[in-house]
């Protein structure tokens, strides 16, 4: 039997599902079950009413989320060095410091935080929902991290105060994406959109004629009329978009923007992980509940 018959075979006997990010690789993302973005992952997670197991083919923080937002379920994490430097940027005590500065703002903290951060915020957000999140609030000043460039664009959208926090939070892969390569390529296909994440520089940013997260950008990839569209975010996304508009060409912006964590799962360590059920990602009860609030009360937001 090949590795993915084995793969189909243990999702039956054990009540098994595979959620994916969009930037898996792309043998990961046809395994999966569902493959989605970090907010419609976590929603996933809970609608899978019948699986007892959750393998998370994605990065830590997004494995947390399903394991506090499923506490009965076993959520497993199939390679323990998928971790999310971002979210390593963000700590409980930095927090704590700048909540002495600012007492009455409320903290906005990005999912890609650990859970131990998330139970020290008000409310989480994803890039799908950051504007609706910070306007749903009853403040001017708002405390949000970790990603400066995130918290950039969504005071240019709310026009409110944002304090990043830390002061220099960054996506080491987005940062890769810089405005000359845009403009390379704009000389080669006149005609094409731009679509760029928004934990793209404020320069690369400017370039776009869309911005969004990655479920965002695929409707509208699917939507836009343009037949070529330049993609400013990791290049697993492009299976994806290629494979739902076989009819459209898709280029990235920068052929090297890999996120290596993302790509740390093969599909022989999703076999691993879902036959010896390992990585179990377990997160402290006092932490959980905690955090749990933070992620419902950003599905409250409309978005
Ligand atoms: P999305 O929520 O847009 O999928 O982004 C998650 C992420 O890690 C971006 O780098
Ligand atoms: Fe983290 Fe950036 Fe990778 Fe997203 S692309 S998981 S923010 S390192």
């Amino acid at each position: 039997m090949n590795l993915i018959d084995e793969i189909e075979k243990l999702k039956k006997e054990k009540r098994a599902v595979i959620l994916a990010h969009n930037y898996q690789r792309a043998e990961v993302q046809d395994i999966a079950d569902y493959v989605g973005d970090s907010i419609e992952l976590s929603r996933k997670a809970m609608l899978e009413q019948d699986a007892e197991i959750i393998v998370f083919a994605a990065v830590d923080f997004m494995a947390e989320s399903a394991a506090v937002l499923n506490p009965e379920k076993k959520v497993l994490l199939p390679s323990l060095g998928a971790r999310c430097p971002m979210a390593q940027m963000l700590t409980v005590d930095e927090i704590k410091r700048l909540k002495v500065h600012y007492p009455d703002a409320p903290v906005v903290l990005y999912v890609n935080t650990l859970a131990s951060s998330k139970a020290y915020c008000d409310i989480c957000c994803t890039s799908a929902n950051a504007v609706e999140v910070v306007n749903s609030l009853d403040a001017d000043t708002i405390i949000f991290g970790p990603d400066r460039n995130l918290s950039e664009y969504v005071a240019e959208q709310t026009g409110k105060t944002l304090i990043p926090i830390p002061e220099w939070g960054f996506c080491p892969t987005h940062l890769l994406f810089q405005p000359e390569d845009v403009t390379v390529l704009k000389q080669k296909y006149p005609d094409a959109v731009v679509m760029v994440h928004p934990e793209c520089s404020k320069e690369m940013r400017q370039t776009a004629d869309f911005i969004g997260s990655t479920s965002k950008m695929c409707r509208y990839a699917r939507e836009t009329p343009a037949k070529t569209i330049i993609v400013g975010t990791e290049e697993g996304l492009l299976h994806r978009l290629q494979k739902e508009n076989p009819e459209k060409q898709f280029t990235i912006a920068y052929s090297d923007a890999v996120c290596p964590n993302m790509k740390l799962l093969t599909l022989d360590r999703v076999y691993a992980s879902l036959k010896e059920e390992k990585h179990v990602v377990k997160i402290p009860e006092q932490i959980a509940i905690k955090a749990r609030g933070a992620l419902e009360r950003m599905f409250q937001v409309k978005s």
